[in-house]
């Protein structure tokens, strides 16, 4: 979990002479609060586990290799999610997921609710989209660039909050650079014990070809996978309802 500030013992407060002063951790935190949230849009901020609808998912259509329902697939998948963050918020780590599965499948509505719940809690998340988070540390190269945090401060971030989100660690041709950050990000994480939830369109046997061997073998080691499939992109169906409402 998030590590216990040293100079105030997390109290927020310090002595100056005989004056109690704010910690330099408060503002610090602060500011990764709100970076943190900047991060969810408006819309993210309502995927709730109460919101989350299974009748996107067929009670008869199975997946090939198990023979498992779809639906039977999103249960385990929500319960999944639902446990970890009773556990996170117990301060119990445990084991990071992954989210796996096609186009509007509900993967990143799943990791929202778990943002979510997190934040409701007060307790700190960092989600990211990847390629947008990429891009904006590569903005920070840009000596003209008006960016508000440095590599080192979004690095540093990524690596350090309690609970990152990755969303849509999927199918891009990463350069050298990029499989770095992500490898040295997860790399920290796992050697701190700190939980990380991503979804991705990648089956896991792919992984290792968009991400390398190395940054794929510590995410197998750090979070179980789960599958959520669907027969229909959830964003074509949800438009197929709203139409036949409107007729
Ligand atoms: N279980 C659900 N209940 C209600 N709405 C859902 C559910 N799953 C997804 N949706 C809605 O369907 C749309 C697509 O879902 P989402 O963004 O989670 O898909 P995804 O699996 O992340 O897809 P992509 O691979 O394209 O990122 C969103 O508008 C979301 O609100
Ligand atoms: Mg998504
Ligand atoms: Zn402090």
């Amino acid at each position: 979990m998030g590590e216990v500030c040293r100079e105030c013992g997390d109290r927020g407060l310090v002595l100056r002479g005989n004056a109690a002063v704010p910690c330099s951790c408060v503002k610090q935190k602060a500011m990764r609060f709100r970076f943190a949230q900047a991060q969810l849009t408006p819309l993210m901020r309502e995927y709730r586990f109460e919101h989350f609808n299974f009748q996107y998912y067929s009670r008869t259509a199975k997946d090939g290799v198990k023979g498992i329902t779809y639906y039977e697939l999103a249960r385990r998948a929500y319960k999944a999610a639902r446990d970890f963050v009773d556990l996170f918020l117990k301060g119990e780590a445990g084991e990071g997921l992954l989210f796996i599965g096609p186009v509007g499948a509900g993967k990143t509505f799943l990791a929202c609710c778990i943002a979510n719940a997190v934040l409701e809690a007060g307790k700190e998340v960092l989600f990211v989209v990847v390629p947008d988070f990429l891009d904006e540390i590569r903005a920070t190269y840009d000596e003209e660039a008006d960016v508000e945090y440095s590599e080192h401060e979004l690095l540093g971030l990524a690596k350090s909050v309690p609970l990152l989100i990755l969303d849509d660690l999927g199918a891009f041709i990463y350069t050298e650079w990029a499989r770095q950050k992500i490898y040295s990000i997860l790399n920290h994480r796992l050697n701190h014990c700190l939980p990380v939830v991503v979804t991705t369109n990648v089956a896991l046997e792919d992984l290792e070809e968009y991400l390398g061997e190395r940054t794929t073998s510590r995410l197998i080691e750090m979070c179980r996978s789960y599958r959520l499939l669907v027969e229909n992109d959830i964003r074509f169906v949800r438009r197929q309802e709203r139409e036949s409402r409107r007729r």
